[in-house]
């Protein structure tokens, strides 16, 4: 039984008011069998560390493979682990496309991730012309199998993937939960050959792009989707506690 995960990921979006009075109105929320994250700002670690209840978790963005260093402008494993940071969001297609981020780098954040305990949730996902041009497997084996290079069954085990067809993101336009479940089935079989297929149970894998209360619950009836990362409708609290609420 693989518990379904909900990841709100704010990107690069709300200020220190705006978060607080987010935490003010989730602060009683919790739905049994559900795990809910808020994957927020650097800026906004520190604000949840001291106010959003336990039963919602902290999540990053993104994370440097070095504990400290010359790396101006990254932020350490270690430095997340002050914040209570419990996951952290890898190779979104946003810091693939737009910082350079490949399937190597993304490698070692998510030894870097392990290595302090912080849990990663690793996104893979295509472009519409690699979708079109039937690249899809191709593109989402590749990235998956790379991401996963050198780490142990247990490791894998607890990973969440996020598969995020990049088409979907933020376009309103949401892959039909059953494309996207052949897909995920096809991301855990991509796992059960690199480990085994008790590994490949396991492992929970989301999918993400524009997802939303209203479409949620299809999602999760399929029967490999195992949660949600989602941008847009995880911003305004209502819609995010719908969204968790949804996944049970
Ligand atoms: O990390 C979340 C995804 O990029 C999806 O964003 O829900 O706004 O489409 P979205």
């Amino acid at each position: 039984m693989r518990t379904p995960i909900i990841a709100g990921n704010w990107k690069m979006n709300k200020n220190r008011a705006e978060t607080k009075s987010f935490i003010e109105q989730v602060k009683d929320f919790s739905v049994d069998g559900v795990e809910a994250v808020l994957c927020v700002p650097y800026t906004d670690l520190a604000i949840l560390k001291d106010s959003l209840p336990s039963q919602i978790k902290i999540g990053a963005q993104n994370i440097h493979w070095a504990d400290n260093g010359a790396f101006t402008g990254e932020i350490s494993p270690l430095m997340l682990k002050e914040l209570d940071v419990q996951y952290v969001i890898i190779g979104h297609s946003e810091r693939r496309e737009m910082f350079g981020e490949t399937d190597e780098t993304v490698n070692k954040r998510v030894h870097a991730a392990y290595k302090h305990g912080i849990t990663p949730i690793v996104c893979v996902g295509e472009k519409l012309e690699e979708r079109e041009a039937g690249k899809t497997k191709e593109i989402v084996k590749e990235q998956t199998e790379k991401a996963l290079v050198g780490l142990s069954s247990e490791q894998v085990k607890q990973l969440v993937i996020a598969y995020e067809p990049i088409w979907a993101i933020g376009t309103g336009k949401s892959s039909s939960a059953e494309d996207a479940n052949e897909v995920i089935s096809y991301i855990r079989s991509v796992v059960a050959d690199q480990y085994d297929q008790q590994v490949a149970n396991e492992v929970r894998i989301q999918y993400g792009g524009s997802v939303k209360p209203e479409n949620i619950v299809s999602f999760l009836a399929q029967s490999d989707i195992d949660g949600a990362l989602v941008g847009g409708a995880s911003l305004e609290p209502n819609s995010f506690m719908a969204l968790v609420k949804g996944a049970k």
